[in-house]
């Protein structure tokens, strides 16, 4: 439990009250989309939009869990009714994704996790309960077996990714939990757990940095190679992928006791906050260059998550360096990085996608989500989504 200091009491129920009234605007002026970013203060739609033109950036875009899990946060704080309407429209909208089967990969934990396992947890709805177990079938079936990995993203023109696992990954296993503690199926949570125990050797290098990407070989398994992926190259160390496997870790040990889930997590969160440099402000790679000063303030938000899980966790003598950094990471937020006027749809700024993407420093419905998220932790009225 989180107790917290009165001074830091005070910001939360500011913060909260800031969250309320951007999303009671907000909620009803994107009420038929599905956002993903903010462009010229306006939310896009990925129901509809497809910005690069391929098949894999309209309704089956990874991140199109999340507005529905914000909408589902704010119901769960405020009983708003609306707010569960717009979490059921995102759910319904995503039902196209099964219909077509096109562009799915791992990412379906996020896709399905924060809308349809939420909505059966809250509300009982049979159909969200197929929908959760539909998606967590289509991951459990990314399982290569000689490697132990879950494969992360489909065939590119670009780059054979037959063995590739990525470190997101492991924010999609509690969909794998979730359909074990569900049907009781013990199949799902093996699965998890391998590719937790193969993250565990494989993507963690010895000062409690993590890799982004590791091929293994599809057929007979072992390291093929590494890649910087989206961070800024091989051996750099991309800080939303830190984070992934900050809090990705936490929620192992959370679903299955492992202690080697929690040692891990908290390796990674001592690399972390050894190296938020002093301003506070998180880069897209600890391992970039000084100049530009890229950031992406999702990776802020992510890692304060997961800090806050450790910090309830570990004996009390141990908590406030997690506490405490959750809070730093957060109050810099609120203060320089969150829009909180009416001029702009986003309540981040600054996120990135990636280190050599052009949309840098831009709004990214992951770091509302997590902010949100978060804060939510903070006052103990998390809904547990992951
Ligand atoms: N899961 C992809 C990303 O974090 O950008």
């Amino acid at each position: 439990m989180i107790i917290l200091q009165e001074q830091d009491q005070i910001w939360l129920n500011e913060v909260i009250g800031k969250l309320a009234h951007k999303m009671s605007w907000v909620s009803e002026k994107s009420k038929h989309k599905i956002p993903y970013t903010t462009i010229d203060g306006t939310h896009d739609n990925r129901i509809t939009d497809n910005p690069n033109g391929t098949v894999t950036n309209g309704i089956n875009w990874w991140t199109n869990g999340f507005w529905g899990g914000m909408m589902w946060l704010m119901f769960h704080e405020t009983g708003i009714e609306s707010y569960k309407e717009i979490a059921n429209f995102s759910e319904d909208a995503l039902d196209e994704c099964f219909r077509e089967y096109y562009g799915l990969h791992h990412d379906v934990g996020f896709m399905w996790l924060p809308t349809s396992v939420v909505n059966y947890k809250v509300s009982g709805n049979p159909k969200s309960r197929k929908r959760a177990m539909h998606a967590a079938n289509l991951l459990a079936g990314r399982f290569n077996l000689a490697g132990g990995f879950i494969r992360a993203w489909n065939a590119d023109e670009a780059s054979d990714t037959r063995g590739w696992a990525i470190v997101d990954c492991l924010m999609n296993l509690p969909l794998l939990y979730w359909a074990t503690e569900e049907s009781d199926d013990p199949r799902f949570m093996h699965i998890a757990m391998k590719h937790a125990d193969t993250a565990l050797e494989a993507f963690i290098r010895p000062d409690g940095s993590v890799h982004h990407i590791v091929e293994f070989d599809p057929f007979h398994g072992g390291i093929v190679k590494t890649y910087g992926g989206q961070g800024y190259e091989d051996g750099s160390s991309w800080t939303r992928g830190q984070t992934w496997a900050l809090y990705g870790f936490m929620i192992s040990y959370l679903h299955t006791g492992k202690k080697a889930y929690l040692h891990a997590a908290k390796r990674v969160a001592h690399y972390f906050m050894a190296n938020i440099p002093d301003n506070g402000i998180i880069p897209i790679d600890f391992r970039q260059p000084k100049e530009p000063a890229y950031e992406d303030s999702t990776a802020a938000a992510i890692a304060a998550c997961g800090l806050i899980e450790i910090a309830k966790v570990v004996d009390p003598y141990e908590k406030d360096v997690y506490l405490h950094t959750a809070l730093k990471l957060l109050k810099k937020l609120d203060e320089n990085r969150c829009d909180w006027t009416t001029g702009s749809d986003c309540i981040l700024i600054n996120g990135s996608s990636a280190y050599h993407n052009n949309d840098k420093h831009s709004a990214i419905i992951y770091g509302d989500y997590y902010f949100m998220e978060a804060v939510f932790k903070l006052k103990g009225n998390d809904l547990n989504v992951w």
